[in-house]
């Protein structure tokens, strides 16, 4: 019998140690470090029942290497194409991060079940009866996609060859184990183990490989951070449970930018794709309300309008509150801090409630205009005019400050029909023959002036 191995392994990073320590020198967690069996077998290939035969690689000359392969598979999901950089590429394993009940599983069975190509989705999770349902409310008849529920790799593998997918979708990574290793599924070495597999058998047979991965409380992908290293493609997929709207970026791209965003809506039948966000993140009240903004924002590559509230009351205890939704803390507290100072306005004594409407969160510091806005119109009580909108940063000494991309922000503006956007004095726009007025200001009271009079 062949020796057993262990190692151990902070189940926090993914730190390979020789023994057992109470704290990880990596990550400086507590408690962590497990021991977790690394049976060394001599392992075969991916193939369960052939024994590997190993082809060796020559190396080519850079224009000697064919890329008619290299086709993307279009995944006839606008969206999901975008993130990816243009489809999936033969061969690549994309890792779908989330939050329990985003809907990571929705997505990629959606995908599956509209793709033309066979496609095989493999669940450790759910049944295939509990599968079935869900499919029956997104589309219910499809031929080209097969419903596997399985957590050995090696099964999976022999149910591949019989099915000969063109594409893998693996629900979750976390769920599968491997016969080479002796630990509990999901444990680090598991994980690895199962992901190496994968990966050997996408490089060899060209096939895409999609895994759904968990992710920790403190938003990182289930521990193993290692994954993220070992897959071309790292996903996230974000948003808020209680909103409808979903967010998809790319956090990694061996095949395209990661600049890219997508946005689904959760709907009885599935996600839909968003092709037009700024038109539902802005709220259609033709009346004017005080304490609402909108802000011309650049979310990856794509401008986004939002709509920021802010609602500034007297404290009635003695610490007047702050609290903010979609928004960063501290950088209220500074724009506060910068009102009372460079401005004049005494907020000290007031409670200040912020909020970005739609559930998506926001750190661009373009719309720190726009924050100040809103504030003010609440504290005035005076309606922004419709119409109006801003992008610009605020710093410390209350100067407006430029942002990047000003043209795209201003662009994105007039198309939703503004007809006026703020923006800082030393901005340079090169857009020509716009509609929209454009509004240059340097400092916070050359705005106020002009929007409160
Ligand atoms: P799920 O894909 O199971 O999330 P994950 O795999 O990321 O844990 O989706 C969870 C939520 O999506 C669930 O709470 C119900 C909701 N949902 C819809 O609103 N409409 C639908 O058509 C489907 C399939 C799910
Ligand atoms: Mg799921």
């Amino acid at each position: 019998m062949a020796k057993t191995k262990t190692a151990f392994f902070c189940q926090n990073c993914g730190t390979q140690y020789a023994k057992w320590v109470g704290q990880c020198s990596a990550c400086k967690e507590w408690n962590t470090v497990v021991e977790e069996v690394i049976q060394k077998e001599e392992k075969t290939s991916w193939k369960a029942n052939t024994t590997t035969v190993s082809k060796i690689a020559k190396p080519l000359r850079v224009n000697e290497i064919s890329t008619d392969k290299e086709l993307r598979l279009n995944t006839f999901d606008l969206e999901f194409n975008r993130v990816l950089g243009g489809g999936l590429v033969p061969g690549a394993l994309v890792l779908l991060g989330g939050e329990p009940g985003v809907g990571k599983s929705t997505l990629l069975l959606q995908i599956a079940l509209k793709l033309p190509y066979r496609t095989l989705y493999v669940s450790g999770e759910e049944s295939q009866k509990q599968i079935k349902m869900r499919a029956d409310r997104i589309l219910p008849n499809s031929e080209t996609c097969f419903i596997l529920t399985e957590t050995k790799t090696q099964n999976i593998f022999r149910q591949i060859e019989a099915t000969e997918p063109d594409i893998v979708v693996i629900d979750s990574i976390q769920t599968l184990h491997s016969d080479y290793i002796e630990s509990a599924a999901g444990s680090i070495s598991q994980v690895r183990e199962c992901t190496a597999e994968l990966i050997k058998f996408a490089k060899e047979t060209n096939t895409p490989v999609i895994l759904i991965g968990h992710i920790t409380k403190d938003g990182s992908i289930a521990g193993p951070k290692i994954l993220e290293h070992m897959v071309d493609t790292v996903l996230q997929f974000e948003g808020d449970r209680n909103y409808v709207y979903r967010i998809l970026r790319a956090l990694k791209n061996r095949f395209g930018s990661t600049a890219e965003l997508g946005i689904y809506e959760m709907q009885g039948g599935g996600l839909r794709q968003v092709n037009n966000p700024s038109e539902i993140l802005i709220s259609k009240n033709d009346e004017g309300l005080s304490g609402t903004a909108i802000a011309s924002t650049v979310e990856g590559m794509r401008p986004l309008m939002i709509e920021i509230q802010a609602l500034v009351s007297t404290a009635v205890y003695g610490t007047p509150q702050r609290s903010t939704t979609g928004y960063n803390a501290k950088r209220l507290n500074m724009l506060l801090a910068v009102l009372e100072k460079r401005a004049g306005f005494k907020l000290g004594a007031k409670d200040v409630f912020l909020n970005i409407t739609g559930g998506i969160s926001v750190d661009d510091p373009a719309i720190d205009l726009a924050v100040i806005a809103a504030i003010l119109s609440s504290n005035e009580d005076i309606p922004i005019e419709k119409g109006v909108c801003f992008a610009a940063e605020v710093g410390l000494a209350g100067e407006i400050r430029p942002v990047q991309r000003v043209d795209q922000r201003i662009s994105e503006a007039e198309k939703l029909g503004f007809t006026s956007i703020y923006v800082s004095k030393n901005n340079k726009i090169t857009l020509k023959n716009t509609k929209i007025e454009i509004h240059l200001v340097s400092e916070i009271e050359d705005m106020v002036s002009a929007l409160f009079g």
